[in-house]
């Protein structure tokens, strides 16, 4: 499977959805993350995010494993995301800052 890391917090720029073939995405608040039952690893979503939010399984550094279990018990409970929406308005102030794990509800 693909992950969305924490870098996609406060930022969810959504452009990934729209280059992914199928349907893995899945909407929070201030993020999205990927269901690993639905993900095909095409891959198209990596370049896409402006955050370099987005990692294979396998190539996930160390400080961001977590987001493995993230996106997987996340995505069970959250809504499909379809289409792109609005950026958060201060998405740009978010963007490449380290930590943003911490200001997630657990
Ligand atoms: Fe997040 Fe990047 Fe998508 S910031 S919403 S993973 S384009």
């Amino acid at each position: 499977t693909h992950v969305v890391t924490e870098q996609c917090v406060h930022c969810k720029f959504t452009e990934c959805i729209t280059y992914c073939p199928v349907a893995c995405f899945r909407e929070g608040g201030t993020f999205l993350v990927i269901d690993p039952e639905e993900c095909i690893d095409c891959g198209n979503c990596v370049e896409a995010c402006p955050a370099d939010a987005i990692y294979p399984e396998d190539e996930l550094p160390p400080e961001l494993m977590p987001a493995l279990e993230w996106n997987a018990r996340l995505s069970a409970g959250l809504p499909l995301a379809t289409t792109r929406v609005q950026p958060l308005p201060d998405g740009e102030k978010w963007l490449g800052m380290p930590g943003k794990w911490a200001s997630l509800p657990a």
